[in-house]
This record gives C-alpha cells, sequence and structure tokens, in this order.
C-alpha cells in the first residue's frame, strides 16, 4: 500500500487563454461530455489511490465548490421522478473524496498557489494534479504510473511526455539521466526554455509526486519569469537535496486550457462514447 494519499489541485488561475468564456466558466468546469473537465482529474486521482483532495482555489471558481457538494433540492427531484441512474450519479459526486479548498487570494503563479498547501500536506510526500491538463490511460491512470514509481525509487517524481521541439518553450524541461526504460534521474530543469536553450524536449506535463521539502523552498522563492513564483524553481532546488525522477507515462494528455487541446478531448471522449460514437463518425467523414 502507498503511503501517499494527499492530492493538490490548483485551480485558481484566471484562464486567460480561454477568454471570454473563463471570464464567468471556470476552465476546469468546462465540460468534456456530460462531465467536467475536473471530475475526470479528481477521477484519476481517486483511482490513483487518493483519497484527501485539497483545491487551491480562488473567489470566481466557487461553482467548482458546489459541484463536489451536496445538492438536496436537486436529489428531491430526481428521486420523485424516480431518475434513480442519475440520483445515484449526482450522489456520487459529493461523496467522491474527502474534499477541501483554500484561497490563492492573489494568482502568483503555481509555485505560489502549490505553497497554499503547507498545512495540508504537513510532513507527507503528496500529488500534484493540474487542473486543466486532462490524462486518459488505457492502462493505469497516469498518478498511479507516477506512484508506482515513488513506491519503488522514493523521492520526488515528475511525469512527462515528449513533446515537439518548437513547443519547448510552453512546458518545463528535463535533463536526466536515463534510470532505466521511461525513467530519468533529474539533473536540471529549466521554465520555458527557448529551442536553444532547451536540455530535452522532456517536457513536464501536470502530474507530480513532491516531497513534502518543496515547501522550505516555495518559501524562500523569490519572483521568477513573468513576475511569478514557479513551481519548476522550487522543484530545482529539491534536485540540489535530493532525488528527483521523471517519468515518462502512458496516455494522451490534453491541454483544456486553450481551444484544440479542448477540442481534441472532446473528439477522443466522445469517439470512445458508445453511445454517440458510431454518429459522430459519420459526421466527422460528412465534414
Ligand atoms: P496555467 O498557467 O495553465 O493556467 O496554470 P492559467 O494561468 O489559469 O491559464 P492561462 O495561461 O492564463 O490561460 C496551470 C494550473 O495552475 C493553476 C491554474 O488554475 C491551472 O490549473 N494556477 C495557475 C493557480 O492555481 N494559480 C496561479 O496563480 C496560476
Amino acid at each position: 500500500m502507498s503511503l501517499i494519499k494527499k492530492a493538490v489541485i490548483p485551480v485558481a488561475g484566471f484562464g486567460t487563454r480561454f477568454l471570454p468564456a473563463t471570464k464567468s466558466i471556470p476552465k476546469e468546469m468546462m465540460p468534456i461530455l456530460d462531465k467536467p473537465t475536473i471530475h475526470y482529474i479528481v477521477q484519476e486521482a481517486i483511482d490513483s489511490g487518493i483519497t484527501d483532495i485539497l483545491f487551491v482555489t480562488s473567489k470566481h471558481k466557487k461553482c467548482i465548490e458546489d459541484y463536489f457538494d451536496n445538492f438536496r433540492e436537486l436529489e428531491d427531484i430526481l428521486e420523485i421522478s424516480k431518475n434513480y441512474e442519475m440520483l445515484n450519479t449526482i450522489r456520487d459526486i459529493s461523496s467522491m473524496a474527502n474534499i477541501s479548498f483554500v484561497r490563492q487570494k492573489e494568482q502568483k503563479g503555481l509555485g505560489h498557489a502549490i505553497y497554499q498547501a503547507k498545512t495540508f500536506v504537513g510532513s507527507d510526500p503528496f500529488c500534484v494534479l493540474l487542473g486543466d491538463d486532462l490524462i486518459c490511460s488505457d492502462k493505469k491512470p497516469c498518478l498511479k504510473q507516477l506512484i508506482d514509481v515513488y513506491d519503488e525509487y522514493g523521492g520526488s517524481v515528475l511525469g512527462v511526455q515528449d513533446v515537439d521541439l518548437k513547443d519547448v518553450s510552453k512546458y518545463g524541461i528535463i535533463d536526466g539521466t536515463e534510470v532505466c526504460e521511461n525513467l530519468y534521474e533529474v539533473k536540471n530543469l529549466i521554465e520555458k526554455p527557448s529551442i536553444e536553450e532547451a536540455p530535452s524536449n522532456k517536457a513536464i506535463l501536470g502530474r507530480y509526486v513532491i516531497s513534502h521539502n518543496i515547501f522550505k523552498f516555495l518559501e524562500q522563492s523569490l519572483v521568477g519569469k513573468n513576475g511569478e513564483i514557479q513551481l519548476t524553481d522550487s522543484i530545482l532546488k529539491l534536485v540540489s537535496n535530493e532525488n528527483v525522477y521523471a517519468y515518462n507515462f502512458e496516455g494522451n494528455r490534453y491541454d483544456i486550457g486553450n481551444k484544440l487541446g479542448y477540442l481534441k478531448a472532446m473528439i477522443d471522449y466522445a469517439l470512445k462514447d458508445d453511445s454517440i460514437n458510431q454518429e459522430l463518425r459519420g459526421y466527422l467523414k460528412e465534414r
């Protein structure tokens, strides 16, 4: 049994790449078929053995809290109309895990968002799942793949995949030495490097297992690029003090914070849904 039971999901960002929709709808609440993106991410955490989840949220994201809360009046209506299947679905959502919330009062970057989880994490290793990175794996949930690496090797574990060289400037990029197939010991990492600066094309993609020692580095953290407090700056400090691994996980990753990523997720999930996939295939062919 893994020691890792806690996950932090930061959802406090402004989502500027998806404006104007994100002016009033958090991107994490944008639906992929009939469920908001965040539902799939919480499900991934639970399927990976997580029991306690902390959302780092902000004042414009109250509907995320509502989504995971009870909705007694709706349950009554579904009960009266004998829609028991949906009633169970609605009830299951509010009892998915022990979910709590903390506010990030100013959006000072991912590192600052994670720092808000210090009390929740205590002295345990913990996971981070970015609220706008959807990862679909047909085999083992992505987070579970990282937890399994942690259980075998210890340290911290970053989920990575190869990206096109032209895209390295969008991500934190690692430099590492291979430990075994798909596993690297991280020696360096650079946030949003140019193609020339990039030490590889292995990008950190929204899933982490992190040692609680990160908090002392976050605390000392100076303002990084773009005036934001970057998580990668503190992970880099962790690298000089303890083992940090990068695991090339199996699964399709969708950045639902941009239009194309969101659309790809919607199409791929719809193609897996038996109730609509035939008609959708026909429609796509016709187009
Ligand atoms: P992103 O940079 O992808 O999200 O952060 P963003 O800032 O909301 O979006 P854009 O770039 O303006 O379109 C990755 C994750 O970190 C959270 C975001 O909500 C997202 O889930 N985040 C980011 C915070 O919680 N707080 C922050 O200050 C910044």
